[in-house]
């Protein structure tokens, strides 16, 4: 297959390292079961927005576990599906997924980090980047780096999400979710500065012209059966990161996560996903 490795240039990953990729890992394959609807309405938009040509080269950037990437290979016949990723293991995963779909021959994975070098030569026809910019140090240069390897015509598509993800309904639990997701911010705003930015202003700024920006709203009441193993992740991500909580709320999210315990969220059958996902798509001129 030519899903080969290249530019290894993130050597090494710590115990720790692995231990949080493979819990995001499950994490985000979770996102591509349980909010399916969203990626597919997502990437049939995308497909339908760009040209017909028949041997594409597409790059999904912070590749993740290629949720991404294999709807777009799926929807691109006879496309180049580049994914990109700082995560040796992610990257290992897609490649697992790519052969078990009969995809293995149009799946490629390039190992980089986006912070570094820009790793894919041109031209490229469509770059995917869903919750991944915001990782970046400095996504404007990564943008200009995505927008002068892009085809004229070529499109981009940035998805993040404008609101979190809920899955506790109104009466039974929102409250304390709403705390938790409020101390979630903090925590995010001071690792991640560049979440909830204006990605429309800067992918004019990189020399894109905007095409237009869409919200998926998600709201999956009866939620799908992985729901539970969706939210008990978050839930449990949540109480690795955040200290110092109310002690009412800290032993409330340990009933939530307690196995198969009463209140556990495995045992609810009352949980109900809520969200949204912004793509802004943008055009090189
Ligand atoms: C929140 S995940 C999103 C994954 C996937 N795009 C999705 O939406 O399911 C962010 C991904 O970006 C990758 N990433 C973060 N910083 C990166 C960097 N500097 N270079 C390359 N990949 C990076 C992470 O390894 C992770 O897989």
């Amino acid at each position: 297959m030519r899903s080969a490795q290249r530019s290894p240039t993130v050597a090494h990953m710590s115990h720790d390292h692995h231990h949080d990729d493979t819990s995001l890992g499950d994490l985000l394959d979770l996102d591509g079961d349980v909010l399916h609807d969203y990626w597919a309405d997502a990437l049939s938009w995308v497909r339908r927005e760009a040209g017909s040509e028949r041997r594409q080269r597409i790059v999904d950037l912070g590749a993740g576990t290629g949720t991404g990437t294999l709807h777009l290979a799926h929807r691109f016949a006879d496309a180049e599906v580049i994914a990109v990723d700082a995560s040796a293991e992610m990257l290992h995963r897609i490649r697992e997924k790519a052969l078990d779909q009969g995809l293995a021959d149009r799946v490629t994975t390039v190992h980089a980090d986006l912070d570094e070098a820009w790793p894919i030569p041109g031209p490229v026809d469509v770059t995917w980047a869903s919750l991944s910019l915001h990782h970046l140090t400095d996504p404007d240069r990564v943008l200009r780096d995505v927008h002068a390897a892009t085809r004229a015509g070529g499109l981009i598509a940035v998805a993040e999400f404008p609101i979190q993800l809920r899955f506790l309904p109104d009466g039974t639990g929102a409250e304390l979710e709403s705390r938790l997701l409020e101390r979630l911010g903090k925590y995010q705003a001071e690792r991640l500065p560049e979440l909830g930015s204006d990605w429309a202003a800067r992918l004019t700024a990189a020399g894109f012209a905007l095409f237009e920006e869409r919200t998926f709203d998600i709201d999956l009441a009866p939620a799908p059966p992985a729901a539970a193993d969706y939210a008990a992740l978050w839930f449990g991500r949540m109480r690795h990161r955040l200290d110092d909580l109310d002690p009412a709320d800290a032993a409330a999210l340990a009933d939530l996560l307690d196995g198969d315990g009463p209140g556990s969220l495995h045992r609810r059958d009352d949980l109900r996903v809520r969200g949204a996902r912004t793509v802004t798509l943008a055009r090189r001129p």
